[in-house]
């Protein structure tokens, strides 16, 4: 597709997402050629900058963090006169006239009407008078070529994500908004699609008769770091169940789309949270765990526990791991359990959908000769690590029967040798482009808090806890064994440059 002249503003132009990922990612589009040549990129903000501060500041900040390394000079000197700075205060409405006028100039310049793209990259108690102030000035009123983009989180709770959402569907057009969740812009996350429904092998097996349980684990060894402010209000429910978890659930767990739109796809991938099964207190109480991380040391290196992490409350209650057991209530899947867990200051950093299939239903080769059951897996590695290995039994070379567990593996390192792409270069890409399918509808976001709220709510009502509850560079509590255990499984970890 041809993609049209593009004014890009971003809000929060000095701030950590730009610097770490828009910027890079927005250099590595033009580096590949992605950006039409008709495009400038207004960097926004509170700070007072010269448009040469900007571009200075945007150097060094790509040059960190681009996954590409250090900018070629000649490719920046091009690229940095795309580059503007505005000074803004986002209350006054005579900033936002200053836009439409810069707007206006680029599109006299261009001698065409260009695409304008918003982009929210502050934080949330920002998103209503900004959005009621473009649209206030009336820059928000072409459908087709203007759009907005936020970030998570889309509410705190059901209801104020619902507010949220009215507030921008008053304003905007659902195809103008562009809820991020960066989960789906990675690479492996949107194979998940291409993997189950590019292939007949596998459709036969998904379903409840074949596949005993799933897991998804997205554990992190660092910790909140300097986001305790953010964090402490929220928690590792809110911060990674409600958003990247669920939406790797509904890929594993959607019925096959009947093409690729954006409109059937998110349709299909509603279905599965709709079909989820709600908690009631008792429920909560047998199938979710959480903890909090005490100090202790990462790599060698000595780190402190949440409670001590700056902004956060000394007495904090928020947890830092959570892992959750649902069952999606549909023919497909009815009585197969959904483990998730995530965690922060845990082991390993790595994201792994492990699909286990149910044991043969006899074993024909002597109990001594086999590993025992839980035979076969897949098991998609997200990250580190891109891959998908399916585990089998084999016979081991030599004179006797005796059986072990082999991997059969597609891994994107050996198979392919250009770099994948960064999740934010395939969504700003797409928001570009236009195309809606790797974002949240409305419904999406209010799905996930609907499903979770009985989970808050009940925890929220429970506060007896003996937090910190693991150590850093621990799986997280012991009980988070127990709640897979006591269904005779265990979490399935991969070994990661040696270490398990
Ligand atoms: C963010 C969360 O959405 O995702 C963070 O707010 C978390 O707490 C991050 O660290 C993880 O993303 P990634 O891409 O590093 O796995």
């Amino acid at each position: 597709d041809k993609i049209q002249p593009t004014v890009f503003v971003i809000f929060g132009g000095t701030g950590d997402l730009n610097a770490r990922k828009l910027a890079p990612a927005l250099y590595n589009l033009y580096l590949e050629g992605w950006l039409p040549e008709q495009f400038s990129i207004i960097g926004t903000g509170r700070s007072k900058l010269s448009d040469g501060e900007f571009r200075e500041k945007l150097l060094n900040d790509i040059n960190q963090f681009s996954r590409t390394g250090k900018v070629a000079p000649e490719k920046w000197d091009v690229f940095c006169q795309h580059l503007y700075y505005q000074v803004a205060d986002v209350n006054n409405a005579d900033t936002y006239k200053e836009f439409g006028n810069r707007i206006q100039q680029h599109e006299s310049e261009w001698k065409t009407k260009a695409n304008v793209i918003y982009y929210l990259a502050v934080a949330p108690n920002f998103f209503p008078i900004i959005a009621e102030n473009i649209a206030k000035s009336k820059l928000g009123a072409a459908a087709d070529r203007v759009r907005i983009v936020v970030e998570k989180p889309i509410g705190h709770d059901l209801k104020s994500a619902q507010e949220l959402n009215q507030l921008l569907m008053r304003l905007f057009e659902e195809r103008q908004i562009y809820r991020i969740d960066h989960y789906l812009g990675k690479e492996t996350v949107q194979n998940i699609m291409a993997f189950r429904f590019a292939n007949s092998l596998l459709e036969p097996l998904w379903n409840r008769n074949y596949i005993d349980h799933v897991q998804i684990s997205v554990t992190e060894q660092l910790g909140v770091g300097d986001r305790a402010g953010y964090y402490d209000g929220s928690g590792a429910l809110r911060d990674m169940i409600q958003n990247h978890l669920l939406q790797l659930l509904c890929l594993v767990a959607m019925e096959p789309p009947i093409n690729f739109n954006a409109d059937e796809v998110r349709n299909r991938k509603v279905d599965v949270l709709r079909a989820m099964r709600r908690f009631s207190p008792e429920d909560v109480r047998l199938s979710t765990v959480r903890g909090q991380y005490a100090s202790g040391w990462i790599e060698g290196k000595e780190v402190p526990g949440y409670r001590q992490e700056r902004d956060a409350n000394p007495d904090s209650n928020t947890e830092t791991f959570a892992a959750v057991k649902f069952f999606v209530d549909n023919w497909r899947w009815q009585g197969v359990p959904f483990y998730l867990r995530t965690g922060k200051r845990m082991h390993q950093s790595s994201s792994v959908i492990t699909i286990q299939f149910k044991d043969v239903p006899h074993s024909v080769f002597p109990a001594e000769s086999a590993e025992g059951g839980h035979q076969n897996r897949l098991i998609i590695s997200i990250q580190p690590e891109m891959s998908i290995r399916l585990q089998m039994q084999a016979k081991r070379p030599g004179l006797e029967m005796i059986l072990n567990t082999v991997d059969m593996v597609f891994d994107y390192k050996g198979t392919y040798t250009t770099q994948a792409p960064e999740a934010y270069e395939t969504l700003l890409l797409d928001t570009m482009l236009g195309d809606q399918t790797l974002f949240m509808r409305g419904d999406q976001v209010e799905a996930a808090w609907d499903l979770i709220m009985p989970i808050l709510n009940t925890w929220q009502n429970r506060k007896s806890l003996n937090f910190p509850n693991y150590s850093a560079d621990s799986w997280g509590p012991e009980s988070a064994e127990a709640l897979i255990a006591r269904d005779g499984f265990h979490w399935f970890t991969l070994p990661l440059n040696g270490k398990k």
